[in-house]
């Protein structure tokens, strides 16, 4: 784990960095252009309307009916950043109401396990979960971080992400998701959530959403955090960036985060339409949405928006007790500015989703602390020097056997980019050079960077909150030697003086690119890759280069958070193979040789492309959007659906490495391709169910007794309280007398029907009907004698001539197969459900079947650019062994 002291702070000093080095105070609201603006919606929409549900809500309403005004706004708001109680020593801690027998909940990261804790497995990022295109492994994952979640005592966990989409390849934190791809996305999103909450572990899916780079995502009191402009039309919006997250809300998912950024000019944290209007009125999402850590920026605002849970409780300049919510909720109600029918609708949502994980009966107390790794230190660290100490880290042990798991699956999301000469795999008696400082963990040790916010050694993850602190990390030199009979290990990335190569001697060269949160700068890269742009970092590309001149046979690994240009070397006669092992984690090791080796063939698929040239991708996706001095930065989706391959496509643009791209040591037939029709379908879906009942949470403004401390009590300094003085009570209610609170415009606290695109978690159930099965067989066909796995990709092509412009081809399902040996075949099923041959339609503002039975076309295959079967809805038949569409 970090030292201490390095841990604590970090986090805080950002806040306060950021607000240095700020330019002049602005309060001009935006500069969002034209067409991009946010409608109103309110009121926020109650939940418990879902059958699923409904149990949940009956009991959190019985519960949150007998707190009292303070116990309510305790529970939805943190107690502030680094402030613990006995239970919650968390990266973010809400506040209790022991009273009735609801406890502090315990808000801890990271996408990949869990985050500044002892005893816990350093999974593979999410970005080598989606290069295995694997469910299972994805699902299995899941279970593990739940397992290890809960073990911790870790209520909600703070993942999955799936916002960075990935829509910017130097984005920082494209890593933490599954792809640059909305259905790669929604189904990791889905797996992991099912596997974590099966373990009564709450999921969160975050950012809400267009959080696509790091570099001004961040509001503070002097320079607004960028606008991501990307409802005009809305269909963008709908068909790309909303899908995961209706992925993730149609398998359950109990917690939403917001972004840092604004939305067509407004906070996410605050934005009614998406909070309100599109989750949890479209989407019909039924748990509890908390803003990013000190993206809360409002408490009138925000709270009728539809937000549930400001984290980590403090305003955007934390550390001095100041908060919008908590107290500030308490007077809101009071005063009459936040009606009671919101602030219980809040407090059942939190308490809802407690019940709905069952973690109302024996769930594990919080035992490990993310601000310390000693047994024993401050109860509070930011109350520091008043804080008493206590025993916060009990080293409580959760990993069971889950190093296999993390490794199987940074085993299955190698990619072999190219295998010129069948150089791979290699024999253990092989003459072994290695190169480049990746191949070993930092001389300093794997965690001697907090929050990984250095790239030094093997790269296992990127850096900021989506990282995990190593136990070990089996680190590839570690492997090789353990393996091969002659290994010369140069731990340089600038090629050194070497022997004269002998003809059997192979080179393996490791170079890397990495990214990550903006808190942190690493090597002149803002969390965005803007220093690096897309080529390997230390000089990797001079290393190859050199290792290419020097030996005739050069292997590269790269450990990278993303797209790498890698023309200067990728045809050079001697680099022969290349590996990409993405981010994997602890096990980097072991499962890189498991390859080079031949135990197993790579599997492993690009969850995006890889171009020759940064610039055969659009500008408004290359080019990371600079800070705007007076005004706020405008992020505008100029290239609407059009984005990775959907962009390559479009624009006839062939890449180096096509979406999904990856070979193995053998090779695979695919044949048999049969379509069935399982769902009649219409143009449009049939009518969303109407809503279920919701309960009733009106209440007369409470008194203002109840917002007030028991006399006599201590207050730590700088925890958040939800408690006013006696005094500040009373005027409270004495303004509210005087009818001082007044709502924004468009405002009712009426309940709506709800949108026709919705009618149940994750939008109008019919959506997610299964329209057609599709199968295809796939045979080990190779002449070398190696078992392997493939992959099969499902692309659906619209019909021509219809009135909406469509991407050429959008991955729309996947599958991959056990380990085949040679000869051997399995038949895989795949799926489109009706809203995968669907567009969002503007106008009708619902998901629409352009031609019903029509000239769709279902191409199937190993990668984007290899689809060699065609499945017609029109007509139900398959044809094998075609030319691909692209
Ligand atoms: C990140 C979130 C994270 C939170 C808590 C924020 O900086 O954006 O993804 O969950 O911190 O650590």
């Amino acid at each position: 784990m970090a030292p201490t002291s390095v841990k604590s702070v970090a986090f805080a000093l950002q806040g306060l960095l950021t607000l240095c080095s700020a330019g002049p105070v602005h309060q001009q609201r935006s500069d969002v252009p034209d067409g991009f603006y946010v409608p109103a919606y309110y009121p926020a929409p109650y939940g418990g309307w879902v059958d699923s549900w409904a149990e949940s809500y009956d009991k959190a309403k019985a519960l949150v009916d007998q707190m009292t005004l303070a116990e309510k706004t305790n529970i939805t708001a943190g107690s502030g950043i680094f402030m613990d109680e006995v239970l919650g020593r968390c990266n973010g801690n809400t506040g209790s109401a022991l009273r009735v027998g609801f406890p502090q909940l315990c808000l801890n990261d990271a996408a990949n396990g869990v985050r500044q804790a002892d005893n816990v497995t350093v999974f593979p990022d999410g970005i080598t979960v989606g290069a295995t295109f694997d469910k299972k492994l994805m699902y299995e994952r899941g279970v593990a971080i739940g397992e290890e979640s809960r073990g911790k005592g870790v209520h909600i966990w703070l993942g999955p992400t799936v916002g960075p989409l990935g829509r910017k390849p130097k984005g920082g934190r494209n890593w933490e998701g599954f792809g640059a791809d909305p259905v790669l996305q929604g189904v990791g999103a889905r797996e992991t959530i099912r596997g974590v909450q099966e373990q009564g572990v709450t999921a969160t899916v975050k950012h809400l959403i267009g959080n696509e780079q790091e570099m001004y995502r961040m509001f503070n009191p002097f320079q607004q955090g960028y606008s991501a402009n990307i409802v005009q039309d809305d269909r963008t919006l709908h068909e790309i960036y909303l899908l995961p997250f209706a992925f993730a809300v149609h398998a359950g998912v109990g917690a939403v985060m917001t972004a840092y950024n604004a939305v067509n000019g407004s906070a996410c944290s605050q934005h009614p339409y998406l909070i309100n209007g599109i989750l949890k009125d479209e989407l019909g999402f039924q748990g509890l949405v908390m803003s990013d850590w000190l993206a809360h920026m409002s408490g009138v605002d925000s709270a009728l928006a539809g937000l549930d849970l400001d984290m980590p409780g403090d305003v955007q300049i934390p550390l001095f007790g100041g908060s919008f919510w908590m107290y500030e909720l308490t007077r809101a109600a009071l005063n009459g500015t936040v009606p009671m029918e919101r602030i219980n609708d809040m407090a059942t949502r939190v308490v809802a989703t407690w019940y709905q994980m069952g973690q109302d009966k024996d769930f594990p107390e919080t035992n490990f602390d993310t601000n310390s790794n000693k047994a024993v230190g401050p109860l509070y660290p930011a109350a520091w020097p008043l804080s008493p100490t206590g025993v916060v880290n009990e080293f409580v042990q959760v990993q069971d056997h889950h190093h296999l798991i993390a490794r199987q699956i940074a085993q299955e999301a190698i990619t072999l980019l190219k295998n010129k000469d069948d150089l791979l795999p290699l024999s253990t008696s092989q003459p072994l050079k290695v190169f480049g400082t990746a191949a070993k963990t930092n001389p300093d040790g794997p965690n001697a960077c907090p929050d990984r916010n250095c790239n030094k050694g093997t790269l296992g993850q990127g850096w900021g909150s989506g990282t995990v602190d190593y136990m070990y990390l089996d680190d590839p030199i570690s492997a090789l030697e353990d393996r091969a009979d002659d290994v010369k290990f140069y731990n340089t990335d600038k090629f050194p003086e070497v022997d004269k190569p002998t003809e059997d001697d192979v080179a393996i060269v490791f170079i890397t690119s990495d990214a990550g949160e903006n808190t942190y700068t690493v090597e002149g890269n803002h969390g965005d890759r803007d220093a690096s742009r897309l080529f390997a970092w230390h000089n990797g590309d001079n290393l190859v280069k050199a290792a290419a001149e020097k030996y005739s046979n050069v292997v590269v690994v790269a450990q990278t958070v993303g797209q790498l240009v890698m023309e200067e070397w990728i045809n050079l006669p001697s680099v022969k193979s290349v590996l990409i092992a993405h981010m994997p984690g602890q096990e980097a090791g072991q499962s890189l040789t498991n390859i080079l080796f031949g135990d197993a063939s790579p599997c492993g698929h690009l969850p995006y492309s890889i171009t020759y040239r940064e610039e055969d991708m659009p500008p408004s996706v290359t080019e990371l959007i600079d800070k705007a001095l007076l005004n706020q930065p405008q992020d505008t989706f100029s290239e609407g659906l059009y984005i990775d391959y959907r962009y390559l496509n479009h624009q006839g643009i062939k890449p180096r490495y096509a979406f999904g791209h990856g070979l193995s040591y053998t090779t695979f037939s695919y044949t048999n391709a049969t379509i069935t029709k399982v769902t009649e379908l219409d143009t449009l879906p049939p009518p969303r169910p109407e809503k279920g009942p919701t309960l009733d949470y009106s209440q007369p403004i409470p008194k203002p007794s109840e917002g007030v401390a028991p006399k006599g009590f201590f207050r730590i300094p700088r925890y958040i309280y939800s408690w006013l003085s006696e005094k500040e009570a009373n005027a409270a209610a004495k303004d509210a007398a005087n009818e001082y609170g007044a709502y924004p415009d468009g405002y009712t606290t009426e309940q709506k029907p709800g949108p026709r695109a919705g009618g149940g978690q994750g939008g109008n159930p019919a959506l997610w009907d299964v329209a057609y099965k599709l199968s295809v067989t796939v045979t080990n066909e190779g002449s070398r004698n190696y078992s392997g796995k493939a992959s099969v990709q499902a692309y659906l092509q619209y019909p021509e001539g219809i009135p909406y412009d469509t991407p050429p081809i959008q991955l729309r399902d996947f599958e991959k197969t056990g380990e085949l040996a040679p000869g051997e075949s399995e038949t895989v099923e795949l799926r489109l459900t009706r809203r995968d041959v669907s567009v969002w339609d503007v106008e009708l503002q619902d998901w629409v079947v352009p031609e019903v039975d029509g000239g769709y076309k279902v191409w199937l295959g190993a990668a984007s650019d290899d689809l060699n079967l065609v499945c017609h809805v029109d007509g139900l038949e398959c044809e094998n062994n075609v030319e691909g569409p692209v």
